[in-house]
Formats: C-alpha cells, sequence, structure tokens
C-alpha cells in the first residue's frame, strides 16, 4: 500500500486521475448509520464532544463510499462555545448561541478556555487517524472569523446579518470591538487548527459560509483581511499543510480571496461559472462544485453534472465536491452513484 494520498497530491498542484472526491456534510442526517449514533449520543454537542462517536461517523462515509478524504467530525460554532458563548442546537430552529455577542461581552471571551474544551476534537483526531487507510486523507477546519462572527453577534442563524453588520459599521457597538473580536478570532483559530495538524489531519478548510454578503470594502476588510492573518499563521507553524479557503458567495470577491489571502486551494461554490472556475483554477487547484440539488435530484441531472465538471476542470489540479453541504434528503444510493460515475469519465487530460 502506498503513502500517497491522491487528495494532498491534488492540493499540492499534481493532477489526479480519476479526481480525487468528497463532499461537505459527508457525514449526516441523509444517512442512516449517521441517525443512530446521533440517537445514541443525545445532543449534536455531545456527540461532537464524544470522541469516539465522533470518530465513528466521521469514518462513516469513507466506510460506504470510499471517498479519498474524510472530514472532521466538528462544528464551526465549536469556537464560539469554546470561549463561553453557550451553543445548542434545537431541532427545527438551528444553532443558539447565549447570550447574543455584544462588544461589552467580547473581553471575557477567554482563548484558555477554549483550548481547554476543544481538546475532545484532537482526541477525535486521533482515533480517525489510526483508523484510516494511509492513502486517504483527513481534513481539519474551522469557521473563518467574519462568519463565526455573524453567528455570534446574532445569538444564532444570522438573517441577514445585520447583528454583525451593524456592528462592523459602528452601529451596535464600536468598530474597534468588533475588529478586536475579529482578532481573537483569528488567534483562536489558528492555534485550533494548528492543534488539529499536530493532532493528525493532513490539510484544514476555512469555511467562510457568509462571505457573499458584504460589499467590496467590507469583503477586504472582515474576510480578505482576517483570512490572510489566519492563513499566515497556521502557515509559520505548519509550512507544508494545504489550506482549503471556501468564500461562499463571494462571487466576483473570489480572485483578490485567492490571490491575497494565500490559501493553497479554493473551494467553488454552486453559483460560479465554469469560465470563472478555469481562471481561478490558473492560480490555484481548485474544489468543488455539482449543485448539491442535482446530488439530490440523482438520475440525468447527476450525471450530466459529474461529466460537466470533470470535463471542465479534469485538466488541471482538481478535487471534486458539491459547491455546499449534501442536502439531508438526500438518498444515500445518489452518493454512490456520483463517485461511481466519476471515477468511470473519460479523462478529459487524455490524448
Ligand atoms: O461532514 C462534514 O462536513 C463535517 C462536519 C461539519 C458539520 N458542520 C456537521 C454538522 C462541518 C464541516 C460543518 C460546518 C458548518 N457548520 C458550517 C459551514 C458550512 C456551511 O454549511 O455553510 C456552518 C455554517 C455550520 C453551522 C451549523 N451547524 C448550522 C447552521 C447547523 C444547523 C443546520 C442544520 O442543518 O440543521 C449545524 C448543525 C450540523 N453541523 C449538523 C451536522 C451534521 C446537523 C446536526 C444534527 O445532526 O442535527
Amino acid at each position: 500500500m502506498t503513502n500517497k494520498k491522491p487528495f494532498i497530491e491534488a492540493l499540492n498542484g499534481q493532477r489526479q486521475w480519476p479526481p480525487p472526491v468528497w463532499l461537505m456534510r459527508q457525514a449526516g442526517r441523509y444517512l442512516p448509520e449517521y441517525q443512530t449514533v446521533r440517537k445514541e449520543a443525545g445532543s449534536f454537542l455531545d456527540l461532537c464532544y464524544s470522541p469516539e462517536l465522533a470518530a465513528r461517523v466521521t469514518l462513516q462515509p469513507i466506510e460506504r463510499f470510499d471517498f479519498d478524504a474524510a472530514i472532521l467530525f466538528a462544528d464551526i460554532l465549536l469556537v464560539a462555545d469554546g470561549l463561553g458563548q453557550k451553543v445548542s442546537f434545537e431541532e427545527g430552529v438551528g444553532p443558539v448561541l447565549k447570550p447574543p455577542l455584544t462588544q461589552d461581552a467580547v473581553a471575557g471571551l477567554d482563548g484558555g478556555a477554549a483550548r481547554h474544551r476543544l481538546q475532545p476534537v484532537m482526541e477525535t483526531i486521533k482515533l480517525v487517524r489510526a483508523a484510516l487507510a494511509p492513502e486517504k486523507a483527513l481534513i481539519g477546519f474551522c469557521g473563518a472569523p467574519w462568519t463565526v462572527a455573524t453567528y455570534m453577534a446574532a445569538g444564532g442563524t444570522p438573517g441577514e446579518h445585520e447583528a454583525a453588520r451593524l456592528w462592523a459599521y459602528g452601529a451596535r457597538g464600536s468598530r474597534q470591538s468588533f475588529q478586536e473580536l475579529i482578532d481573537l478570532l483569528v488567534e483562536v483559530s489558528a492555534e485550533y487548527l494548528l492543534s488539529q495538524i499536530a493532532a493528525g489531519v493532513d490539510a484544514v478548510q476555512l469555511f467562510d459560509s457568509w462571505a457573499g454578503v458584504l460589499p467590496p470594502a467590507e469583503f477586504q476588510q472582515w474576510v480578505v483581511e482576517p483570512t490572510a492573518k489566519l492563513v499566515a499563521k497556521v502557515k509559520a507553524g505548519a509550512p507544508d499543510v494545504p489550506i482549503i479557503g471556501f468564500p461562499r458567495g463571494a462571487g466576483p470577491g473570489y480572485p483578490a480571496y485567492v490571490r491575497e489571502t494565500g490559501v493553497s486551494a479554493v473551494s467553488l461554490d454552486t453559483m460560479m461559472p465554469p469560465k470563472m472556475a478555469r481562471f481561478l483554477q490558473k492560480l490555484v487547484p481548485v474544489q468543488g462544485n455539482l449543485d448539491p440539488m442535482a446530488l439530490l435530484a440523482g438520475g440525468e441531472a447527476l450525471e450530466r453534472g459529474v461529466d460537466q465538471l470533470a470535463e471542465t476542470l479534469g485538466r488541471d489540479p482538481f478535487i471534486f465536491n458539491l459547491g455546499h453541504g449534501v442536502h439531508r434528503l438526500t438518498p444515500p444510493d445518489h452518493v454512490g452513484a456520483l463517485v461511481a460515475r466519476l471515477r468511470d469519465c473519460p479523462d478529459p487530460g487524455a490524448a
């Protein structure tokens, strides 16, 4: 057995055929075996903080679909929870963070507590790495500072993001205090990712789910600049570990994000047109971007989507993924069909 990981080779700029594949939210509610463990765990957070159960659900999609990479089972909101803002997940509501963060509470957020609180995640990583075949990669992750701040300020799903956006404009707390929050998130997230790397992840992904709501100057200030700082810190501690950025919805901001943050690769959202994807692929390896609804639909929509992506992006370093997470109603068979179809596609790079 080889120790080469096709997923890591692709991130390092070596085109692979067939392309390595994994899916955002590949472990989750669409899998009956996930539901079983989820019930056993009790709450979603209990699952995230129970290394043995979290390791089991991390491995489930690899066992069922033979993906090239596993993604650590955890959540981007664990960092907020670790910092002392209590997080829970309510059925039908989504995440609830109590109380919503205001400027007076920023100084009370505790980076040291976060380090301690997030230790179970490192145990999960060690268990997964020990069970995972050497040619499979393990991906660590965190939320990007802007996206985590939007949840912290809103106290839950950020709606129109008015809590964070008004705060960032100085209309709901000072701009200085918002900058302090972002700086703290940069620090804590960098340390968190370096701990994940020390525990055994092979690459990390930064999820900036709400990068797309900001106008250009604010996008630069709250997405590009903090991400660049975070990337620099992680690279300083772990120069060889690839970092994938996912500035979801950034549209025309994608090229500046790629050029100015220093990410090793970029994850493309569902809306990204093929021409711009090809342009970005001249700069860094790309990952994406099948419509999760094409996967939910299955059949011809799925086959066409897979074939087109393989054909347009398969000529250069490329990792197959969705443009966002797997939808919870997705039939698992459709995921199996995706992987089979992709691995059967003709090589567009062949003479
Ligand atoms: O399989 C994987 O991708 C790994 C684990 C993972 C989860 N969440 C598990 C999860 C990862 C990488 C995330 C990232 C995450 N979490 C993001 C960024 C990606 C994106 O979707 O934009 C965000 C914004 C969150 C915050 C979050 N977590 C929300 C808004 C919700 C509730 C929404 C919902 O689907 O109910 C979660 C819960 C969550 N995170 C679930 C899973 C499997 C469902 C929880 C359950 O079992 O009830």
